[in-house]
């Protein structure tokens, strides 16, 4: 029986056979396309090859790609656990030709790799045309020589696929998989379709037309093919079971959670670990792809999916977080088709853990809110709305988790009720992850790049030179000149100008070019963005002078402000690997920018990093800058890159060639052997000629950005300088207004704190002793007798709560049956003792006596034990209605 491994295998070299290039795929975070959440089907990563907007390098190609169906127009997740073929995420198979064959074609093959190559019984399959695809219809007759009864005409959407709401689009062709009588269900088209007989295996796309936001639908420059199959389905087919989760890898997947669970675990074809297993896969790729939950955007459609798996595992009774410990398990079925997986393990277990570990603190006293709320609701019956809400606002439940939750005992929510609580939240998310503003602006330079080919960039060589002006672009349109005062977007045919890319900042500089009257125009360059690709377009301010294309434009760039970007830069990189060396190998980069000023870096590590941790990570890198080593680049293919162990960044999509830069050398023990380089990183970014150059590295600040990720902020050279300067600066402004050396400075100032804390005690001493009618003041009035029992009433000014206590135990002595009434007033406030001695206590409790005062003077209470209590009120200037709110009641 072949694995799903196999298969995946099989499929790519039939394909590679017929001159299809196998393209890796790509990360499920869409690369250049701010439409979409995540990658949805194997034609996201080509969508422009498709629209025109680039030129595909290959005429035809296959993939295996990465795709999520979890938000968005394809979305799965709430019927993942309770079908057989659902899931959150899944590899989809496609070949797909750019321009070259179309249907023909495209039925041909998938014909033959279905009867020939994977050996299906064709009496098995059946298929589907969009109605008025004549054409189609007519081909299938042709090449697989199926009758009509078995090529089905489909009038409705499930025979047009399109992308997203906008992309390409066409009619398509679906084959149909027959898996036996003994399984309930028709043919597609028929009433009960929906039954799970006839399954849909493969989805042939004739791609003709393009879908605009405006509702235009255009033909493509060229008729092209996309292609789908399910892996988890056709595996089903070829090992002979009717259910996705009975392919090898769910297996697999399911008896690690079984065995994990213990006995009592549930059975395997219950919803719960099926979800597991499905989840576990989407979201330990989404992190491997460098997602991290949150509450918005991309990191809360990961939460949504973690959390409700995490649900089920409480549902088993997993006593411990369960997700993390699966992780290796998955990383053994697919780290190898996978091997960003394998890399990621460390970010993987410890995102799981971590969120699952909060998770667990809120979700046991959820359920039960859950359990309390559902108890009286019958089949069919609604939860109420503001129920999922407060679960979703206090007890961090997702509303799909809730919904799921309630889905076995036949409930639904509310969903108005909990949208009107939701609104505002809502609408934040959504702001923060749709359009990042560039949907329009793409369009117009993926246009200009077919046109004109990428930018040559020269400034890892050269920060000045001469270049063509080739086009100017205002408010998203090509323009023919610009003029003094004006701001557009410039492209040259070539630049010293890095374009922002890598977490390195765009350069800043300035542009010069002759005019016909002699004069010079002049321009800022502000920021230089990297668009549709490889094309760099600077921002220009124009200061003096008109600029039209085709100028010959002198470019150069801030020289300064680039050269401490080198230094940060590659400062970044020691970093990065220092963190490694005495953090961990879990570490990795989550995000970082560089610019002229500063570092800042993120990456992923469970628990602040202590002082002695820095300095040990800010030895370390100041070693290798000592070392003054020169950096070396070398151009190679990513492959080649990784197997030297260059660390390459999750989720980034590399071309054909990268560039790999060394740094230093490991640092050496007490044996001097050496250890190999010290960093080894993919990076476009530009860098210093040697390590020597970054002169000193500084950490000004660490702290945590997002569950699991911590951010690092940095200096180096003359702004590290700087700032140890300034730090030097407070320390000598100190010494100076103590008058000792700076070395002396903690010791002194240890001193007066505990000389401060010596005259505050005095000073309550003393405070103590004026009320007690010491320390030579007037002798205080004696006890006086109210409603025949002797009472010790009080004020006593300047004195806090706290010292009340003791005051009131020093009375208690003269005073052994009887009331003492204290209010002390200090910083505006006033504060109520009451204690009851002696035979009085038979007839007196203190705790009312303090709260009728305390009440008496605007305050809310007071609290204690029948013979002594205490009490607080705002205002000092109402302490004698306290206290004789305390005799008045004595008085009865
Ligand atoms: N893009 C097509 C699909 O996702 C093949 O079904």
């Amino acid at each position: 029986m072949a694995t799903l491994n196999q298969i995946r295998t099989h499929f790519l070299d039939y394909f590679q056979s017929q001159d299809h290039a196998i393209v890796a795929s790509a990360p499920l975070v869409p690369q250049n396309d701010p439409t979409l959440l995540f990658v949805n089907a194997g034609m996201v990563p080509f969508k422009n090859y498709f629209t025109g907007a680039e030129t595909a390098p290959w005429p035809r190609a296959a993939s295996s790609q990465k795709s999520v169906r979890a938000g968005g127009k394809h979305n799965d997740l709430d019927n993942v656990g309770y079908t057989a073929r659902h899931h959150t995420f899944f590899e989809m198979l496609g070949n797909f030709s750019f321009g070259d064959y179309f249907k023909d074609q495209a039925i041909t093959l998938a014909w033959a790799l279905l009867t020939k190559e994977f050996q299906i019984d064709p009496a098995r399959l059946t298929v589907t045309v969009y109605h008025t695809d004549d054409e189609a219809h007519g081909l299938w007759k042709k090449i697989a020589g199926l009758p009509d009864s078995r090529i089905i005409r489909i009038a409705t959407n499930d025979n047009f696929w399109s992308m997203g709401d906008t992309g390409p689009c066409g009619p398509c062709s679906e084959i149909f998989y027959d898996h036996g009588a003994h399984i309930a269900g028709g043919p597609p088209g028929s009433p009960d379709e929906d039954g799970d007989r006839f399954v849909e295996i493969w989805n042939l796309v004739f791609m003709q037309f393009e879908q605009f936001a405006d509702g235009r639908r255009e033909p493509l420059p060229k008729p092209s093919i996309d292609t789908g199959m399910g892996l988890e389905r056709i595996a089903a087919v070829l090992q002979g079971v009717h259910d996705n989760y009975d392919v090898d890898l769910f297996r697999a997947l399911i008896a690690a959670s079984r065995g994990l669970v213990g006995g009592a675990g549930g059975s395997s074809n219950g919803p719960s670990h099926r979800v597991i297993a499905d989840h576990l896969r989407s979201t330990s790729f989404l992190i491997a792809d460098g997602v991290t939950p949150s509450n918005e955007g991309r990191g809360y459609v990961l939460r949504r999916i973690m959390r409700r798996a995490m649900r089920h595992a409480h549902l088993l009774g997993a006593e411990e977080p369960l997700m993390h410990r699966l992780a290796p398990t998955l990383i053994a079925q697919m780290g190898e088709a996978y091997p960003e997986l394998k890399r990621a393990e460390p970010a993987i277990v410890d995102t799981l853990r971590q969120e699952e570990e909060r998770f667990r603190r809120t979700l046991g006293r959820g359920m039960s809110l859950l359990d309390e709320a559902t108890a009286g609701l019958n089949e069919g019956d609604v939860l109420s709305g503001e129920t999922a809400f407060k679960l979703y606002d206090t007890y961090g439940f997702p509303l799909d988790l809730t919904q799921d939750a309630v889905r076995a005992k036949g409930l639904t929510v509310n969903l108005e009720e909990f949208d009107a609580a939701m609104t505002r939240q809502r609408e934040m998310a959504r702001e923060a992850w749709t359009g990042s503003g560039q949907v329009s602006a793409a369009g117009v330079w993926f246009g200009i790049r077919e046109r004109l080919g990428p930018t040559a960039f020269t400034g890892y060589e050269d920060g000045e030179m001469t270049a063509e002006l080739l086009v100017l672009v205002e408010d998203g349109r090509e323009i023919d000149g610009a003029l003094t005062g004006a701001t557009v977007q410039a492209l040259f045919d070539r630049t010293p100008f890095y374009a922002e890319s890598g977490g390195q900042a765009g350069d800043r500089g300035e542009a010069e070019w002759p005019m016909a009257d002699g004069k010079t125009g002049r321009a800022r360059v502000t920021d230089v963005q990297k668009l549709a690709g490889d094309l760099h377009v600077h921002d220009l301010e124009i200061v003096e002078g008109a600029l039209t294309p085709g100028t010959r434009v002198r470019l150069a760039v801030d020289a300064e402000r680039r050269a401490a970007t080198r230094s940060n830069h590659s400062a970044t990189h020691l970093l990065h690997a220092a963190l490694r060396n005495v953090l961990g190998t879990h570490v990795t980069q989550k995000g970082q920018m560089v610019d002229g000023e500063r570092i800042r870096f993120d990456f992923s590590h469970g628990a602040p990093v202590t002082p002695d941790e820095i300095d040990r990570i800010e030895a370390e890198v100041n070693a290798v800058v000592r070392q003054n080593l020169p950096a070396e680049t070398q151009l190679m293919a990513p492959k080649q890159a990784m197997a030297a162990g260059a660390m390459a960044l999750f989720g980034e999509k590399y071309g054909e060639t990268v560039r790999v830069l060394t740094l230093g050398r490991g640092l050496g023990g007490p044996d001097g052997e050496d250890r190999g380089a010290y960093s080894v990183e993919l990076c476009g970014g530009t860098h210093v000629a040697r390590t020597g150059d970054i002169a000193l590295f500084k950490v000004v600040q660490e702290q945590g950005v997002a569950a699991g990720v911590r951010r690092i902020e940095a200096l180096t050279g003359e702004a590290a300088r700087r700032y140890l300067l300034d730090q030097a600066g407070v320390a000598k402004a100190l010494a100076d207004q103590f008058k000792v050396p700076v070395g002396e400075v903690t010791a002194r100032v240890e001193a007066l704190e505990a000389q401060r804390r010596r005259l505050e005690k005095e000073l309550g001493d003393a405070k103590r002793q004026l009320a007690m009618g010491g320390g030579g003041g007037a002798a205080p009035a004696g006890p006086e007798e109210i409603g025949g029992v002797r009472v010790m009433a009080r004020i006593l000014e300047g004195v806090g709560g706290k010292d009340l206590r003791p005051i009131a135990e020093e009375f208690k002595k003269q005073l052994p049956d009887g009331i003492i009434a204290l209010v002390g007033t200090a910083d505006g406030k006033a504060a109520m003792t009451v204690a009851v001695t002696g035979a009085a206590q038979a007839r007196f409790n203190a705790a009312d006596l303090a709260k009728a005062g305390v009440l008496a003077m605007g305050g809310q209470g007071a609290g204690g034990r029948p013979d002594f209590a205490q009490g607080g009120a705002p205002d000092a200037t109402r302490a004698a209605e306290g206290l004789a709110a305390v005799k008045a009641l004595l008085a009865g």
